[in-house]
């Protein structure tokens, strides 16, 4: 059965104590609430353990929003796999957008964290999607296509089944720009589409697709509504637990 996710990505924001007091926030919406998602905080590493320890892991789980691509030893200022999972995190955010346009991580790179990412019991949530450019050419669908393919069509049906996958527009990100519902429907089933071609119609249908790219308390209802829509990753609005949660709601 797939599963329903809303995904905070807090991004470089929140200093620590500002990270407990908002994760304290949503655990205490979310314990008054029936959430009909699981509900998933992305926070930087420093916040992790801490986060963890807070959240009532029943209905809230961990992200780290990125993870290195080696296993361990002489690489300072990395941060491994192993560790994050040692913080209690399940999942790790791997490809976002700006981890590709402003570090270079490219197709290779993040295949190595997806393998790595695994290996140590993490869950990757892998992030695709074209630049505004890549779309008005119509070249949206080959591009996401290839970073499917590149990023973790590697993986056994085994593995393949840990992972989530989030559709984001770049063009919709921070932009207050969102994909129209019938946009978003549209690359998810393409998405799905080519899963069935490479695992089969039941894993297919088993995988999880967010949406992310702007997506608030006022369109996540329409967005959610979409059958291969099932939730999404959130930035801004996930800085504040009332709009979070809201979107949380929308389900
Ligand atoms: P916004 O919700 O701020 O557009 O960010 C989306 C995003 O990048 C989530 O990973």
């Amino acid at each position: 059965m797939r599963k329903n996710i809303v995904a905070g990505n807090w991004k470089m924001n929140k200093d620590l104590n500002e990270g407990i007091a908002l994760a304290k926030e949503v655990n205490a919406l979310a314990a008054q609430a029936v959430p009909k998602c699981e509900i998933v905080l992305g926070t930087p590493f420093i916040h992790l353990a801490e986060v963890s320890k807070t959240v009532d892991d029943s209905k809230i789980t961990v992200a780290a929003q990125n993870c290195a691509d080696k296993v361990s030893g002489a690489y300072t200022g990395e941060v491994s796999a192993a560790m994050i999972k040692s913080t209690g995190a399940e999942y790790v955010i791997l490809g976002h957008s700006e981890r590709r346009a402003y570090y270079g991580e490219t197709n290779a790179i993040l295949k190595e964290k997806v393998n790595i990412a695994l290996a140590n019991g993490l869950k990757p949530i892998f992030c695709i999607g074209e630049v505004l450019a890549e779309r008005e050419a119509d070249k949206h669908f080959d591009v996401v296509k290839s970073q499917i393919e590149e990023g973790v069509f590697h993986l056994s049906p085994t593995e393949f089944g840990k992972i989530v996958l989030a559709y984001e527009p770049v063009w919709a990100i921070g932009t207050g720009k969102t994909a129209t519902s019938a946009q978003a429907q549209e690359m998810h089933a393409f998405i799905r589409g080519i899963i069935v071609k490479k695992y089969g119609a039941q894993l297919a249908d088993d995988t999880t697709i967010l949406y992310g790219g702007s997506c608030n308390p006022t369109n996540a209802k329409e967005l959610f509504a979409n059958p291969d829509v099932d939730g999404g990753l959130i930035g801004g609005a996930s800085l504040k637990a009332g709009d979070f949660m809201a979107i949380i709601n929308a389900f």
